[in-house]
């Protein structure tokens, strides 16, 4: 387990918001808005794919969202949020220009030096394809230093597909194998329908040298990595971000605890290997 944060970290008051300004909004479904902040003090975020920010409306209250980009040498960063409840909707009603709350990045992202050397085999259900375009976007940026890079993404229905135009973009380069599917047919959609799991039996992949990602609904989980497991990717390449309800973000409230784990801190990304004995507790 990793050792607890105090409150202060450096110079920077782990409670207290850093301003940033939304600078751009883009709609990418009914309910997912894509936007991009700019921190108003000009200093870049150190953004480590898989990490997550706490993300304040002020006078309405603070939500943990995922880093869907990584570093580009500005102080910006891409968030996407899906309209559920008071922040999200507050978020969803901003407009650019606008000034939001920032603490963090937070928790343990995703060890890209231990997936160097390795095939990434990439399973995205839903908004888990929120931090897998964080993910996504740093493999390529250091394409090179990976093997195969295997994405595999499923939704509901086409319409609720996000990030369309980069799928596309990904789908088109010869090293990248993106593989779509929709749950139910649809009129819309003329390729693969049945759950993210019905595109393992097609999916040829050197266990040994694979790292698993895992990021999407509760229930598609235990489905995923027993494909996984039958594919023969063992335990501790079995990577997987959980989601849980977070107040504080760094280890204090205890609200996001599992067992003796809290997820801020912890987490969100963790092995199969450290969770599989509190599973059924998750
Ligand atoms: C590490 C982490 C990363 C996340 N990343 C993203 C992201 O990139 N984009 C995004 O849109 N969301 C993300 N979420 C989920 C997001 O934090 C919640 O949807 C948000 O906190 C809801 O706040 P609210 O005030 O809008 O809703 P509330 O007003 O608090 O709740 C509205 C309704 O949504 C339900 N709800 C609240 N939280 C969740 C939740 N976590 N999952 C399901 N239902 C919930 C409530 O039970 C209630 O019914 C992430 C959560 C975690 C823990
Ligand atoms: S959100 Fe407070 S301990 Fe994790």
């Amino acid at each position: 387990m990793a050792s607890h944060a105090c409150k202060c970290e450096g110079e920077r008051d782990l409670y207290v918001p850093r301003m940033a300004a939304i600078t751009r909004i883009e709609a990418l479904t009914p309910i997912e808005k894509l936007f991009r902040l700019e921190m108003a003090d000009g200093v870049p975020l150190d953004l480590q794919p898989g990490q997550f920010v706490e993300v304040s409306l002020f006078g309405i209250g603070e939500a943990p969202i995922s880093l869907a980009s990584i570093n580009d040498g500005t102080a910006g960063l891409d968030l996407c949020v899906r309209n559920v409840g008071n922040v999200t909707a507050a978020l969803h009603n901003a407009s650019e220009g606008d000034i939001v709350g920032i603490r963090g990045p937070f928790g343990r992202g995703f060890d890209l030096e231990d997936m160097k050397g390795h095939d990434v085999l990439m399973v995205a259900g839903g908004i888990g394809m929120i931090p897998t375009r964080g993910l996504i976007q740093a493999l390529l940026a250091d394409r090179d230093q990976f093997g195969d890079l295997i994405l595999l993404y499923g939704f509901k229905s086409p319409e609720e597909m996000i990030f369309r135009d980069e799928v596309e973009e990904w789908s088109g380069r010869d090293d990248f194998d993106v593989r779509l599917t929709v749950d139910r047919p649809h009129p819309a959609w003329s390729g693969h329908v049945g759950v993210v799991t019905t595109l393992f039996p097609d999916l040829h992949i050197e266990p040994e040298q694979t790292k698993a990602v895992v990021i999407g609904p509760p229930i598609m989980y235990q489905f995923v990595i027993t494909e996984c497991r039958l594919k023969g990717i063992a335990r501790r390449n079995i990577l997987l971000s959980l989601e849980r309800h977070m107040k504080c973000g760094v280890g204090k409230c205890g609200h996001c605890q599992i067992n003796n784990k809290y997820v801020c801190l912890d987490g969100p990304v963790f092995t199969y290997a450290e969770v599989e004995d509190m599973w059924e507790a998750i």
